[in-house]
């Protein structure tokens, strides 16, 4: 009997070894394309483009029309979350996001849910939108913020940048930071479940700053927000694939791989694959995990090392992708290259 769902990204979440694999790139929409260019400058700036439902349907799309990848991902960021519970948001240009930062204890009441799902209504507009318009087998990824990596930007205002305020209040007032991260928690469920009830086939969890925690911080503040997010989506939507990405993990990764409750893990690029098929359970998908400089560089060397991705998940469910997102300089032949190089890896 073929069970097959006709999405070969879902199949491959789901449990099939699909090759060749699955595709698909973390921030393929973005700079590094003309298109996304002229419909940044249309909207006038990147807050407008996410909060324009059809423009950030556009945006979903123009990869997918180029590439032909096999899953999109909604054009969003994971910083909508903390200014819909009511924190101001700035997109600097050449500097990144700032984020109104909350002063420890006292900082907590400016922040709600009431309003939340309203201010994010843009968003699942826009996946009504994209989800009518992809092209058959293609899959849609919802996405958010892992809570530690919400709260980095939330505490420091630019997050990996200023780790040290967010770390701080961890060690000074674990209490305060802990209800902090529960209302996180809470916030990012009702907005992965709301991504799914618009349709989003699959979502993924960004854990961006999990490498900057210590061994019992990333017990605390990584695997177990992370466990309670996955079980409250549960509760919705009992079978939509949950990708996690604890970035800069290293070994902590099995531990997420077995604790979380998440179908698939995405890799960095300092995971050797190798040691990921052991230490990740094999009801797991595993994604990953090409360097983004090595599609800067191109030619031979992205190639082989494309090759032996393809080649080191061996007979695991696996989805290619980047072990982070695409660079803003990366050139598009590299990417089609890339593309053909994967689509054509021998099995
Ligand atoms: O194509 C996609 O992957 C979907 C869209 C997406 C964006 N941000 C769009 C974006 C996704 C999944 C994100 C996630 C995100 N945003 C993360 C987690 C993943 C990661 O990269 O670690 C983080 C930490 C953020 C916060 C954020 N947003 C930063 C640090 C920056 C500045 C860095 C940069 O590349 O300029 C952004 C801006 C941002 N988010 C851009 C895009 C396309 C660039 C904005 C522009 O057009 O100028």
């Amino acid at each position: 009997m073929d069970t097959s769902s006709g999405q070969p990204f879902l199949d491959a979440l789901k449990g099939r070894p699909v090759r060749p694999l699955p595709l698909w790139l973390m921030r393929q929409a973005g700079r590094y394309l003309p298109e996304y260019r002229a419909t940044r400058s249309q909207a006038g700036d990147f807050l407008t483009l996410c909060y324009t439902p059809k423009l950030a349907a556009e945006v979903t799309l123009q990869p997918i029309r180029r590439f032909a990848f096999d899953a999109a991902i909604i054009f969003s960021d994971i910083l909508l979350v903390p200014q819909a519970l009511g924190l101001g948001l700035k997109f600097v240009e050449n500097e990144g996001p700032h984020v109104e930062a909350v002063e420890a204890a006292g900082g907590l009441a400016r922040l709600s849910l009431a309003g939340m799902e309203t201010r994010l209504e843009p968003v699942y507009a826009a996946i009504a939108a994209v989800k009518a318009a992809l092209p058959r087998g293609v899959s849609l990824i919802g996405f958010a913020g892992a809570p530690w990596t919400i709260a980095t930007y939330m505490v420091g205002a630019r997050g990996g940048a200023d780790i040290k305020a967010a770390k701080l209040w961890t060690y000074q007032d674990p209490t305060t930071f802990a209800r902090l991260m529960d209302l996180v928690v809470e916030a990012t469920a009702l907005h992965l479940v709301n991504q799914a009830r618009a349709g989003a086939d699959a979502l993924q969890l960004f854990d961006t700053w999990a490498g900057e925690l210590s061994d019992d911080g990333f017990t605390r503040w990584s695997l177990e927000p992370t466990r309670a997010i996955v079980e409250r989506v549960r509760k919705a939507f009992p079978t939509i694939p949950i990708i996690g990405f604890p970035r800069g993990a290293g070994a902590r990764l099995a531990d997420y791989a077995q604790y979380t409750g998440v179908d698939a893990v995405s890799l960095d690029s300092t995971v050797s694959l190798d040691w990921a098929r052991q230490a990740v359970p094999s009801r797991l998908a595993l994604q990953g995990n090409l360097d983004p400089l090595l599609l800067v560089a191109g030619g031979d060397a992205m190639r082989r090392s494309a090759e032996q991705i393809c080649a080191g998940f061996a007979d695991r469910h696996a989805v290619f992708n980047l072990g982070h997102g695409i660079l803003p300089e990366t050139p598009i032949p590299h990417v089609e290259d890339l593309v053909a190089a994967v689509r054509g890896a021998r099995p």
